[in-house]
């Protein structure tokens, strides 16, 4: 990455942790007591576009196919694509005792989005950052989410305010990083990395989306990027690949239909479903947890 965006990213930062937030002190969004979210990761990209939602829903589906409890925090307040691609569009969060109810998908997966409490899913969200930054403080303080396992975090694309709130104020124990092929190249890859070092939370991994096609008549494997660069890109952050995804239109459509529990192949993305369980694993055993 140039000198000049780290720098640009690291002002960001030090905007939001030292502006009038810090001020009244770290945000810290608690849990009620009508939850218990066992173990939160995040899901980010050092661009958008680039599948982080796709991921955190095959994601969900996996650890929930295995039998976790698992959760969507839909934290692209003003971009959420997480409901319809679960098949929830146009579906609503209801209210209890002032406060939210995530919608559950046929899978069992909780999942809340702004997308679920607005009156149309088509209405643009134009609300400023302290408001967004109080929908994710809603989304995970004032929400019933009973008995998570894991909570999945789909963040906003970049490095935005919002992105900075979650990553300050929700208990992250990990993120994924996806990306593209062209990112890989293009070290965009790196500005997610900086932004994971910067807030100190542990990157679980690199995912490459869209990585490859599978011709529909012969099978063949097709690299229209050429040969995968996830390994080394990944070796030269110091961080461990998990595994690539093809470019599928069949998956493309399952997203618009609202299907992918239905039609997501099984043990997609194995080693991110893993390490997810894995750091888990580990985070209960330092901190005594059953
Ligand atoms: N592997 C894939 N094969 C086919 N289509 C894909 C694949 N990954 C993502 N897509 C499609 O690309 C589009 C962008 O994906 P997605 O919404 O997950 O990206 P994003 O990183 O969350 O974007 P944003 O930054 O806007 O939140 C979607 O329409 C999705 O269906
Ligand atoms: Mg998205």
């Amino acid at each position: 990455m140039a000198d000049s965006d780290d720098e640009q990213l690291r002002k960001e930062v030090d905007e939001v942790l030292h502006g009038t937030k810090r001020n009244q002190g770290p945000q810290v969004f608690e849990q009620n007591g009508r939850s218990d979210i066992k173990h939160v990761m995040g899901v980010i990209s050092g661009k958008g576009g680039v599948g982080k939602s796709f991921v955190t829903g095959i994601l969900a589906v996996e650890l929930a196919r295995r039998g976790a409890r698992v959760g969507i925090l839909d934290a692209d307040i003003t971009g959420p694509s997480i409901p319809r691609m679960l098949g929830l569009s146009g579906v609503h969060a209801t209210g209890e005792d002032e406060m939210l109810v995530p919608v559950t998908t046929k899978g069992a997966i909780k999942v809340m989005s702004a997308n679920l409490v607005l009156e149309s899913e088509t209405d643009p969200v134009l609300w400023r950052g302290p408001v967004v930054a109080n929908a994710i403080e809603q989304f995970y303080s004032e929400t019933i989410w009973g008995d998570i396992d894991y909570l999945l975090v789909d963040m906003p694309p970049g490095t935005s305010d919002v992105a900075l709130t979650v990553f300050q104020s929700l208990p992250i124990e990990g993120v994924v990083i996806v990306s593209s092929p062209q990112d890989l190249v293009q070290m965009v890859v790196g500005k997610a990395v900086n932004m994971a070092n910067m807030m100190r939370v542990p990157i679980l991994g690199l995912v490459e989306n869209m990585a490859y096609l599978t011709c529909p008549h012969c099978g063949e494997k097709i690299e229209p990027y050429g040969p995968s660069r996830l390994a080394e890109t990944a070796e030269s952050f110091g961080i461990s690949p998990l595994g690539q995804l093809p470019i599928d239109p069949a998956l493309a459509a399952a997203c618009d239909e609202g299907t992918i529990e239905d039609v997501l192949p099984e043990g997609l993305l194995p080693d991110a479903v893993q390490t997810i369980i894995q750091v888990s694993e580990l985070m209960d055993a330092a901190l005594g947890r059953g």
